[in-house]
């Protein structure tokens, strides 16, 4: 597969965690140039010390505050934005049955994993259309086609970013934007902090590859997504899953 980024602006959301650091080490080295944006400040700061040219902001995306400082640092460093990454998500509670949940922390959830792709997409359509185009990529899950017991508003957000994609894709294909969604398989970074050994060894055991997936090899279809080289792949749900779903 052969996709170049090069004179490419990207924005990428949770840049400060697995698949997100991935993603902004590949999009730099495949000539983009690149805000990476993060809650975590000290792993921004990790980052750009790893990846020279790198730009970094702190923000919380489910602020409209956040929302507001990331575009401000956009158009601070570059003027204009060619590709966004909604990658920013949280797991949200793991051993809960629908009827045992909190609804706050079902709108914890949703805010990170839906709301603020939404309010981001929002964000960058009016700059896209002006500028004749551009791509936007989702990080969906295999959690939001085929439900997870006892992990529903994990699953039940990732829904939510299928239809998203979908509906971006459609709404503005004519405007030069194409919009797709990564669902990766299970992948080994922090977001798994906390599931049981014997649940992920359930996981693996299902998966044909018999391993999990490395945050690069979801970064890598990612890259394809955002290129050039994808010009008529527009609303689809990748699965990067070792064969998991198939
Ligand atoms: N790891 C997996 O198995 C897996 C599988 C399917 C989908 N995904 C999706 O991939 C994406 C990346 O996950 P990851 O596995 O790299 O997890 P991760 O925990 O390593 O990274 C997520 C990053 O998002 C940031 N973040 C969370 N809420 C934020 C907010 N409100 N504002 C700004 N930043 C925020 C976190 O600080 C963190 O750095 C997520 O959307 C996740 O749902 C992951």
């Amino acid at each position: 597969m052969t996709a170049s980024l090069g004179g490419k602006v990207a924005l990428v959301t949770g840049a400060a965690g697995g698949i997100g650091g991935a993603v902004v080490r590949r999009f730099v080295a495949e000539g983009a140039e690149v805000l990476a944006a993060d809650l975590d400040a000290a792993g921004l700061g990790r980052l750009a010390a790893e990846v020279p040219g790198v730009r970094t902001c702190t923000a919380d995306i489910t602020a409209a505050d956040g929302v507001t400082a990331l575009f401000a640092a956009m158009d601070d460093a570059f003027g204009r934005i060619d590709i966004l990454v909604n990658n920013a998500g949280i797991g949200g509670p793991r051993v809960k049955r629908l009827h045992e949940l909190d609804l706050e922390e079902y709108d914890a959830v949703m805010a990170a994993n839906l709301r603020a792709p939404l309010a981001l997409t929002q964000a960058v359509l009016p700059r896209m259309i002006a500028a004749g185009g551009g791509a936007i990529v989702n990080l969906a899950s295999p959690a939001g086609m085929h439900a997870v017991p006892r992990v529903g508003p994990y699953s039940i957000s990732k829904a939510g970013m299928i239809m998203l994609t979908k509906q971006t894709a459609k709404e503005y294909a004519a405007d030069g934007i194409r919009c797709n969604a990564v669902a990766p398989g299970v992948t080994d970074t922090a977001i798994l902090d906390g599931l049981p050994k014997a649940h992920l060894d359930q996981i693996v055991a299902m998966i044909p590859q018999g391993r999990i997936a490395q945050p690069d090899e979801i970064a890598a279809m990612i890259v394809f997504l955002a290129s050039d080289a994808a010009s008529f792949v527009n609303g689809s749900i990748v699965l990067v899953d070792g064969a998991a779903g198939t």
